[in-house]
């Protein structure tokens, strides 16, 4: 939240990049799947004509709530709904719509999501150990974290955090948890320091087991590269694709299921074993991806490890 008004914040990373890569038709349908507070949103609905369409979607309520009240004054028309993404053709089917001509997608948490001690994202903040975008799922990251066996939380927290003291850390955990249940962001975030200790100038200790946990407990890799590649049907050629990622395993996600669309060789085996489909499916935009200039990471530090990538329909 903003210190001196009610209005939750997030500043839009990599805005003026991400739309006008997006935008190729201003009468067209287009899809924010990661709307959150509507910054993206905004910037879009303004490109877009009377006739133009913005289906705007987040699994966190109270991102939804923010963004539908900043779209409501928009030329186009908007939709907004509380789903996952990765149901983006369920919701397409139940609007009747069976082509879009652009979808962006801004990976991860919002700036709000972190700042709200009650979420349970940081472990800057005091709060219960929560970590849920949508909070009508059933687990949180505290029963992750007081249930899941040891050999399976150290995978996790070296899977979605690449943590190398994932044995360590999971071992603590288990060892604290017999004698009391973790229940608050402070509690394991004062383990992990405990354990690892804190080096001044580097990143906080607990950084990676809270990237770990938010990870599993969103499920925000599984099904990522399918969805990508199973949507490419419901884009008109010409239609676009932009997806912003903030760290290397969401990225390369987004990198390999561009390039299987692109007909490139993803497996690198010899061409008579390689099974990669080889059909050239979408153009890719950015062969690097696009990263935020110096202007824009030192006045949002939280961009700094934005990777923007986007495909266009053949
Ligand atoms: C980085 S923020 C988006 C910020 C937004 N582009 C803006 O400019 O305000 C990411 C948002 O995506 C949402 N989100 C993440 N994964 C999602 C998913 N699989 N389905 C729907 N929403 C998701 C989060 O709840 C969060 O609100």
């Amino acid at each position: 939240m903003n210190g001196t008004s009610a209005q939750p914040e997030h500043v839009s990373v990599l805005a003026t990049e991400a739309v006008t890569t997006l935008l190729t038709h201003p009468d067209g349908v287009y899809v924010d799947g990661t709307v959150g507070l509507g910054g993206h949103a905004a910037l879009i609905a303004a490109h877009l004509s009377v006739r133009g369409r913005l289906i705007a979607i987040d699994r966190d309520e109270s991102a939804l709530t923010s963004a539908r009240q900043r779209l409501a004054g928009s030329d186009c028309r908007v939709d907004c709904f509380r789903e996952n993404f990765k149901n983006l053709p369920l919701v397409l089917n139940r609007l009747g719509v069976s082509h879009i001509h652009g979808l962006l997608l801004d990976l991860g948490v919002s700036s709000f999501q972190l700042a709200e001690p009650q979420r349970g994202f940081s472990f800057q903040h005091e709060g219960p150990l929560d970590m849920r975008m949508d909070r009508q799922q059933k687990t949180t990251a505290a029963d992750l974290v007081n249930s899941l066996p040891e050999t399976e939380l150290a995978d996790l927290l070296y899977r979605f955090g690449e943590e190398r003291r994932s044995r360590t850390i999971a071992r603590a955990i288990v060892r604290q948890r017999a004698r009391k249940r973790i229940q608050t962001t402070a509690e394991l975030s004062a383990l992990v320091r405990e354990i690892l200790g804190h080096r001044p100038g580097k990143i906080h200790p607990a950084t990676r087991t809270f990237q770990a946990l938010r990870i599993a407990v969103n499920d925000e890799l599984g099904g990522l590269g399918d969805f990508i590649e199973n949507i490419l049907p419901s884009l008109v050629s010409g239609g676009r694709m932009v997806i912003i990622s903030f760290h290397s395993l969401e990225d390369r996600i987004v990198k390999r299921a561009f390039a299987r669309l692109a007909g490139r060789c993803i497996c690198h085996k010899p061409v008579e074993l390689c099974e990669c489909p080889r059909r050239e499916q979408v153009h890719l935009l950015t062969t690097r991806p696009i990263t935020p200039g110096p202007k824009e990471q030192a006045a949002n530090p939280r961009s700094r490890s934005a990777k923007m990538r986007a495909v266009e329909k053949r």
